[in-house]
């Protein structure tokens, strides 16, 4: 009987799976890497979320690992080429917390176009502060997307709805998809030319890293707002605070961040500024079908004999 060990906090549907699908599983989250590399020989599975750092060190000690489950899309706590070295295959979920993800950037770009933390902030200390919080409307703008894949369609999908113009730029978006989605495909710098808000959904890649980069957040249009639920390393945060403290970018909404958890930044201390720890794949559902996704295609994978 395969052994899977899952550890980090996925939805107990993944356990069940697991079981009914006749594999022995542990729960085991929470663990520091040396705990974890104690105890992973046995194991031919390991099901993580993003805290597991799946590290060269820790596959040296299990010989047995056959499968590192991610419930979730990014892959960057996984060392892939080590583990491709080695004959251990590496799986995601990519469409179980899309919608979310997309859900997520949406209501960043409303929290920064009406302000509505420091709004929130504002009312709930007493202060009445009308005529301080002055937005911008949705209707009519121009949004710009950083990639189109799973999730970007679906934030052009949720943009067009509020008739915004969608631009997009993404080196594996075809013309007809992009005719389908009803979104102009566009080369970057004309993207970073027409848009008012930008929002990245893109994997941190050696080809994506740094995509607004000092130069290219230079090349925004004055005034414009972003909005990074992907990866951190895609924008230069040096940069974009000297973009967002001189006024040449109106606000920034980061769900992600250069280094996790961030708990510090000077970007914390600027007003148009929107932060949220990471919560891009935070909801119930999407976190129920990720782990359901990830136990049931791990499981696939045990069970045809690798
Ligand atoms: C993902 O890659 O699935 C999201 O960024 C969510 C996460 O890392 O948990």
């Amino acid at each position: 009987m395969p052994k899977v060990l899952i550890s980090d906090k996925l939805s107990p549907a993944a356990i069940e799976i697991f079981r009914r699908r006749g594999i022995e599983v542990d729960f085991k989250p929470g663990l520091s890497p040396a705990e974890l590399r104690a105890i992973i020989a046995p194991y031919d599975g390991l099901a993580v979320r993003s805290a597991t750092k799946v590290t060269r060190e820790l596959m040296d000690a299990a010989p047995n690992l056959k499968v590192v489950g991610r419930a979730g899309i990014g892959v960057d706590n996984v060392d892939v080429t080590s583990a491709t070295a080695r004959g251990v295959v590496v799986m995601n979920t990519p469409y179980g917390n899309a919608i979310t993800t997309a859900e997520h950037a949406i209501a960043m770009m409303f929290a920064l176009a009406r302000q509505i933390p420091e709004a929130s902030a504002s009312t709930k200390a007493g202060r009445w502060e009308k005529n301080r919080f002055m937005g911008v409307e949705l209707f009519g703008k121009t949004l710009g997307l950083i990639g189109c894949g799973n999730i970007g369609s679906i934030v052009a999908n949720r943009a067009i709805g509020l008739h915004m113009k969608v631009v997009a730029f993404d080196p594996f978006l075809s013309e007809k998809r992009a005719l389908e989605l009803g979104v102009e495909k566009v080369e970057l710098n004309e993207l970073l030319d027409r848009a008012e808000f930008v929002t990245l959904h893109a994997p941190l890649t050696e080809h994506t890293r740094n995509i607004l980069s000092r130069e290219n957040l230079a090349k925004l249009r004055k005034g414009a707002r972003l909005i990074n639920c992907a990866r951190g390393g895609l924008v230069d945060e040096a940069a974009l605070y000297d973009a967002l403290a001189s006024g040449h970018l109106a606000g920034a909404a980061l769900d992600v961040f250069e280094t996790e958890p961030a708990t510090e930044s000077p970007l914390f201390g600027l007003e148009n500024v929107v932060c949220t720890p990471h919560l891009g794949a935070a909801t119930a559902e999407a976190q129920e079908n990720v782990a359901l996704q990830v136990a049931d295609q791990m499981a696939d994978y045990l069970l045809s004999g690798a």
